[in-house]
């Protein structure tokens, strides 16, 4: 695995390899890599002759500074995880790599980024689009992989490759999930013992609802898992919606032929899960 930190060096290399006809698959994150993360590199490598993986905490789409600073970075972990799945090349650019200038640039996706996460953590998805349209120019890969676990992101990017033009496929892969249902995320590591016994009532009350929709119609289904959640004194739910999978509108009944997706916010202490089911109907 080869790992560079400048741009310059890594659109070289993507030059020449694209000069001799490789493939290129792309998969960025901000580290503290788990079996998810691994997961959308190994969907790349079955489509792609390289993959490259990105590490770098984007600033810009933090919007709560504590958030930020207490974002786990233990790159020796990672790099140790990556030794179990092929990564050709893994880019890890400082700060100043990336934003040598402020960037300006707004994008506008519509209704996309003003619901849910777009809702509550203002300015999110506005730096989520700036850093991958930065990794896009440099790497300008065949195609990149997204995880559903953050089902809103995934659209963005595939909204923000229209919006510029981009010949790149974006790919949206399965949500990896720990064995108590629990989907798999970085900020896992900053729950306390306690808080981790508890949240798995967040996806296990995903699934029941799933199951219920013959018995509950959507606006029940919304309340009965806001209720449910925050009956746990560990669990605050933020957000509930049911919205459709491509223009993430509120969905108001099941018989809508519309593909149907829950997605939820909740808050464990100082920090802050999301999860998502598909209801189908
Ligand atoms: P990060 O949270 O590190 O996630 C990197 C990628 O891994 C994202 O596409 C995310 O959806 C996917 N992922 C996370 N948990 C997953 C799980 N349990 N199963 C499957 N895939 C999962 O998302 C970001 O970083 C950043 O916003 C980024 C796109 C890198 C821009 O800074």
């Amino acid at each position: 695995m080869k790992i560079i930190k400048k741009s310059k060096e890594l659109s070289d290399e993507v030059a020449f390899l694209k000069r001799n006809g490789s493939s290129i698959g792309f998969v960025p994150t901000m580290g503290a890599l788990h079996n998810g993360h691994l997961s959308l590199i190994e969907y790349s490598n079955s489509d792609n002759d390289i993959t490259i993986v990105s590490i770098f905490v984007n600033p810009t789409q933090f919007n709560d500074k504590g958030d930020y600073n207490k974002y786990p970075r233990i790159l020796k972990n990672d790099l140790e995880k990556l030794k179990n799945v092929k990564c050709d090349i893994l880019f890890t650019p400082l700060e100043n790599e990336m934003y040598p200038t402020k960037d300006k640039r707004d994008f506008n996706f519509g209704n996309l980024d003003k619901v849910m996460e777009g809702e509550h953590r203002p300015g999110h998805f506005r730096g989520v689009a700036l850093i991958v349209s930065k990794f896009f120019e440099i790497i300008n890969p065949d195609r990149t992989y997204f995880g559903e676990k953050d089902f809103q992101q995934f659209t963005i990017i595939k909204h923000l490759t229209k919006l510029l033009n981009l010949n790149i496929e974006v790919i949206s892969c399965p949500i990896l999930r720990e064995d108590d249902g629990l989907a798999m995320s970085s900020r896992n590591m900053l729950l306390t013992q306690e808080q981790r016994a508890n949240v798995s009532l967040i996806s296990k009350t995903l699934f029941e609802a799933q199951e219920n929709v013959k018995y509950m119609s959507v606006s029940e289904t919304k309340d009965w898992v806001v209720d449910t959640i925050n009956k746990n004194p560990f669990l605050e739910v933020e957000y509930f919606e049911i919205v459709d999978e491509i223009k993430l509108e509120p969905i108001s009944n099941w018989s809508d032929k519309k593909e149907k997706i829950g997605c939820i916010a909740v808050h464990v202490g100082a920090i802050r899960l999301i999860d998502n089911i598909r209801f189908y109907s």
